[in-house]
């Protein structure tokens, strides 16, 4: 099962992402993650990228559709994968589903998390996630067991460089001009789901396991 998650910044799509890993078991590919490691690392690509993610800028596409390409390449993908963070520019989905027709695959469903700006900027200021493995909180909606430290692996909790509410609208405004005619794009693949974000997590993601079956 080949699934990626479209919706803006704080709809959810790492949240829900995360519950399809655990019952699907199949991995979670996130161009955020990936770069937060990068950044955390001090690696060349990591102080490339932090430069355009501080500002809530989208990395170049050319720093991140080969990384995607070759993640989607190794073992564990075999069976299929959820994206999540990727692709964010039409020239990523052009370019992804140029990748995998090379192959003569594609991919089966492009789940998009709906939820209106008004409701995101309160989302991301709730939002703490671990230093350690990039688990997701939130100290209203999905607190951890001890405030600070993360449920699965004891780590420390913070709020991300770019959830600063300035900054936060930044990134809703990339996403409506570069991300947002992905829904357009994969309607056209006859792909496309749609589900509403603003529910409980466990009510979205019950919508997405009658999608996905
Ligand atoms: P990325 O890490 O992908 O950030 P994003 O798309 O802005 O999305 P978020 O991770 O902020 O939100 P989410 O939808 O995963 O929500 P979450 O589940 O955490 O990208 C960061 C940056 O990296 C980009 O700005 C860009 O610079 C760069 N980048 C990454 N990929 C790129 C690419 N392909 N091309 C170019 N640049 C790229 O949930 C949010 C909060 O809400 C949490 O606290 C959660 O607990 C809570 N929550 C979730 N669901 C619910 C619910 N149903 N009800 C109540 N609360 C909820
Ligand atoms: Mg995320």
């Amino acid at each position: 099962m080949k699934i990626v998650m479209l919706g803006a910044p704080g709809a959810g799509k790492g949240t829900q992402a995360k519950m399809i890993v655990e019952k699907y078991q199949i991995p979670q590919i996130s161009t955020g993650d990936i770069f937060r490691a990068n950044i955390k690392n001090g690696t060349e690509l990591g102080k490339k990228a932090k430069t355009y993610m501080d500002q809530g800028a989208l990395v170049p596409d050319e720093l991140v559709v080969d990384l995607v390409v070759d993640r989607l390449a190794k073992d564990d993908c075999a069976n299929g994968y959820v994206l999540d963070g990727f692709p964010r520019t039409i020239p990523q989905a052009e370019a992804l589903t140029a990748a995998l027709a090379a192959q003569g695959d594609k991919l089966d469903y492009a789940i998009d998390v709906e939820v209106p700006d008004e409701n995101i900027v309160n989302r991301m200021s709730g939002r703490r996630a671990c230093v350690n493995c990039g688990g997701t909180y939130h100290i209203v909606y999905n607190p951890t067991k001890v405030e600070g430290i993360c449920d699965a692996c004891g780590g420390k909790l913070i709020l991300r460089d770019d959830d600063k509410p300035e900054t936060v609208q930044h990134r809703l405004t990339v996403y409506h001009e570069q991300t947002q005619p992905l829904i357009d794009y994969y309607n056209g693949q006859g792909i496309l789901k749609e589900v509403d974000g603003t529910q409980d997590m466990a009510d979205v993601f019950a919508d997405i396991v009658k999608v996905l079956g």
